[in-house]
């Protein structure tokens, strides 16, 4: 591959996040060699402008992670080059098919998905799409499964199934591969991974930002369209699906599909049952007072920045086995997790007094803050106790702990991994057409049945875990969601 251009090269995606990739990628030697990287949006600037825009994104991050290099840099800085374009217009694009030279392309668009169907349009007039090159797309790729359809055919003109690579940037995090190696590199852990061993399974991805500058876009999204339809339902595919027969994209993304297609829809009957929506008010985060979302927006809004829902799956390996998922905005503390509880021991052999009490094995998947996979396990408590007394143990079941000593690996920006794969081609960790469009048809039916339910948000204080009825949705089963405390 000789070019990788930025579509939306000035903005934020790019200057957070895949410039900063691309700076330890070259840092760690792995940007494949004679890569050029073309930043390509209207501002009309130099590139020397340009590179020094990318120069300041970047190395603030790179010397907060000990990793700046004045040799990396001029390294990167050689590959990087600007080209002010209207990338809807084929002819603006031809001086960029010209600069890119005879080789193979692929193109990143970090720019408004309302966009996409044109810029494709023009990127195949202009030679930008010919069968070597590759088109990356930023999600949300549409608001629905009819818009999703509407951009995606466009892309579909263009670019072959197999040139599209759709981003969910949680598949980059290392926490969410290791899981897949976790499940499928070991044997100990498939037998238990169903019905019969597991009771249920948690979602978590909390976050303490608040919506804030980014309304425009996130109102007319809400929390079920912008984390749920993609980064949410894909762990819980990683979770859910049966054994691939290999690593290839087509293996691993057909098994996800399956899942998809066995996701129970939500109906207006049960809407109330299995759903909570949730808006933030005003209240205090990490010791700060913040506003609310609709203080925010400056008008009231019926967007909800929380959502949680039951998920069931209806297939042999699942019948029984609620998934809950949570998200949210201004929630107490950044945590995404998977939790897999699994069935408590059928019959007690302990005292049931309070510290002899057998609690049920645990499996927690940390993608943050921490990166770790851990196993509860009951324990005998060393001692000479007259009755035994049992204690609970977490094991950390991933790296940090196992290689004393060592310094952990640098914790990868997860678009790091996500740019290697798109430019050497290999989709596994990218979201196939099919496993898109399943997963907007459930969560459209989870909009539809609101909008026919009249389910309006429910306030929530900021900085706290979203509505008391989040808390009713595993109370009523019995259950209730992980706290840190245990
Ligand atoms: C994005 C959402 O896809 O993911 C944001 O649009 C959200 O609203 C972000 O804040 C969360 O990503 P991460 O990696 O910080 O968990």
């Amino acid at each position: 591959m000789t070019a990788l251009v930025l579509f939306g090269g000035g903005g934020d995606l790019a200057m957070r996040m895949l410039l900063p990739s691309l700076y330890f990628l070259e840092h760690d030697g792995l940007l494949p060699d004679g890569l050029k990287i073309i930043g390509a949006a209207r501002s009309e600037e130099t590139r020397e402008e340009y590179v020094a825009k990318v120069r300041a994104a970047v190395e603030g991050k790179a010397k907060a992670d000990d990793a700046w290099s004045a040799d990396a840099w001029a390294k990167l800085e050689a590959r990087l080059d600007y080209l002010a374009v209207d990338a809807t217009s084929a002819e603006s694009l031809k001086p960029l098919r010209d600069k890119v030279g005879s080789g193979s392309v692929t193109s990143f668009l970090a720019v408004s998905p309302s966009l996409y169907a044109r810029i494709v349009t023009a990127m195949r007039a202009a030679g930008l799409a010919e069968p070597e090159d590759r088109v990356v797309l930023e999600k949300p790729v549409g608001r629905d499964l009819e818009s999703f359809r509407a951009i995606d055919d466009a892309v579909a003109d263009a670019f072959g199934e197999h040139q599209v690579f759709r981003i969910d940037h949680y598949l980059g995090k290392e926490t969410v591969q290791n899981l897949i190696a976790l499940r499928f590199g070991n044997t100990i852990f498939e037998p238990l991974w169903n019905n019969l061993s597991i009771d249920h399974v948690q979602i978590t991805v909390g976050e303490t930002v608040g919506v804030g500058d980014r309304w425009p876009y996130y109102d007319e999204y809400g929390a079920l369209r912008d984390m749920l339809q993609n980064h949410m339902l894909q762990l819980l595919c990683l979770v859910a699906m049966e054994p691939p027969s290999d690593l290839d994209p087509d293996s691993v993304r057909n098994e996800k599909v399956k899942v998809l297609r066995s996701l129970r829809p939500v109906t207006t009957d049960e809407v109330d049952r299995v759903t909570v929506r949730g808006q933030y008010v005003s209240g205090s985060v990490e010791g700060q007072r913040v506003k609310g979302y609709d203080e925010e927006r400056g008008a009231d809004s019926d967007t909800e920045t929380f959502v949680a829902i039951r998920a069931d799956i209806d297939n042999w390996r699942w019948a029984g086995v609620p998934f809950f998922m949570r998200t949210g905005k201004r929630l107490p503390e950044k945590r995404t997790e998977i939790v897999i509880q699994f069935k408590p021991v059928p019959h007690s052999i302990f005292d049931r007094d309070s510290r002899g009490e057998v609690r049920a094995n645990r499996m927690v998947i940390e993608l943050q803050p921490e990166e770790d996979i851990s196993l509860t396990v009951m324990n005998k408590r060393p001692g000479l106790d007259q009755k035994m007394q049992l204690q609970r143990i977490d094991m950390s079941l991933s790296w940090g702990v196992n290689q004393k000593g060592a310094k952990p690996p640098r914790r990868r920006i997860a678009y790091e991994r996500l740019l290697l794969d798109a430019m050497a081609g290999d989709s596994t960790l990218f979201v196939r057409r099919d496993e898109a469009e399943k997963a907007w048809e459930w969560v459209d039916g989870v909009s539809e049945a609101w909008a026919e339910g009249k389910v309006k948000p429910m306030p929530y204080r900021a900085g706290t875990w979203g509505p008391n009825a989040a808390d009713l949705l595993l109370a009523r089963t019995g259950r209730e969601w992980k706290t840190n405390a245990g």
